[in-house]
């Protein structure tokens, strides 16, 4: 267990590893990707029942749009269907929901569908769910960059004001604070274009673990993992009776 110092406030997940998964049962990516889904819903609810304030969920990045058409379109109607399924769910666990990306290249019907939502769960506070679709932390830098310098242009912003404070708040996730922990599943140590800017001091923590076997237990592991790191944010440890270690 972890006292609520050590509990992250903020969690970010790629969630990877429903192909190989799929792959080792000899059924269908899709098949895996089903059972994502339902990890992923099982992870939201253990992750609000643990006291994680913010949670962020990598589900589909700017990247994947190179995979097989037939691919792309079973992930978003998974998508469509888990939105119909679980939007009730999220209100009774007080469950607030967004979706961050480039929202602009899914369909409109889709669109509709995760604004809807978005606005059914808006009064929610007990948890912050925070969907990542067509997303990469490349498109959400240039993105802020771009608004940035359209207030610039319009005089509304002077240029010296642009500081990495000021910058953050035109990111998708702008007024949530930065990711503590990041999880990342399926084996493969790298960011692939997540959170870039938010990730910057978050602690890192990779399990080979393929996505639909992450259970409570697996996500229990890596929060206790969490509550062993020491962060130090480049200063020099803290004593915990708070007394100067200087001489
Ligand atoms: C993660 O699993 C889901 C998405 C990226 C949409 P993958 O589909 O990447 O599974 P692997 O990595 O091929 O096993
Ligand atoms: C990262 O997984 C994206 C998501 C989980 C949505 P990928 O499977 O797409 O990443 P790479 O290809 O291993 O870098
Ligand atoms: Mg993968």
């Amino acid at each position: 267990m972890t006292d609520s110092a050590a509990l992250p406030r903020h969690v970010a997940v790629i969630m990877d590893g429903n192909g190989r998964w799929a792959q080792q049962r000899r059924r269908p990516r899709a098949f895996g990707h089903k059972a994502g889904q339902e990890a992923a819903e099982a992870l939201i609810r253990t992750a609000r029942e643990r006291g994680v304030r913010h949670l962020t969920l990598f589900a589909f990045s700017s990247e994947n749009w190179q995979r097989p058409p037939e691919e792309v379109q079973q992930l978003f109607r998974l998508l469509a269907l888990a939105l119909e399924r679980q939007v009730g769910q999220l209100l009774e666990n007080d469950i607030r929901l967004r979706f961050i990306g480039d929202l602009s290249r899914l369909s409109p019907a889709l669109r509709k569908a995760m604004a809807d939502a978005e606005a059914q769960t808006a009064h929610c506070e007990g948890m912050y769910l925070n969907i990542a679709v067509s997303y990469g932390g490349r498109w959400d830098i240039a993105e802020a960059a771009r608004r940035l310098a359209l207030e610039v242009e319009r005089g509304e912003l002077p240029a010296h004001a642009i500081t990495p404070e000021t910058f953050r708040r035109y990111l998708a996730l702008g007024d949530t604070p930065d990711p503590d922990l990041f999880i990342r599943t399926g084996g493969e140590s790298r960011v692939s274009n997540f959170l870039l800017w938010n990730l910057a001091y978050s602690e890192l923590y990779f399990s080979d673990c393929l996505w639909p076997d992450f259970d409570a237990q697996q996500f229990d592991a890596a929060l206790a993992w969490y509550a062993k790191r020491q962060r130090r944010f480049g200063t020099v440890p803290v004593p915990v009776d708070g007394s100067s270690a200087s001489a």
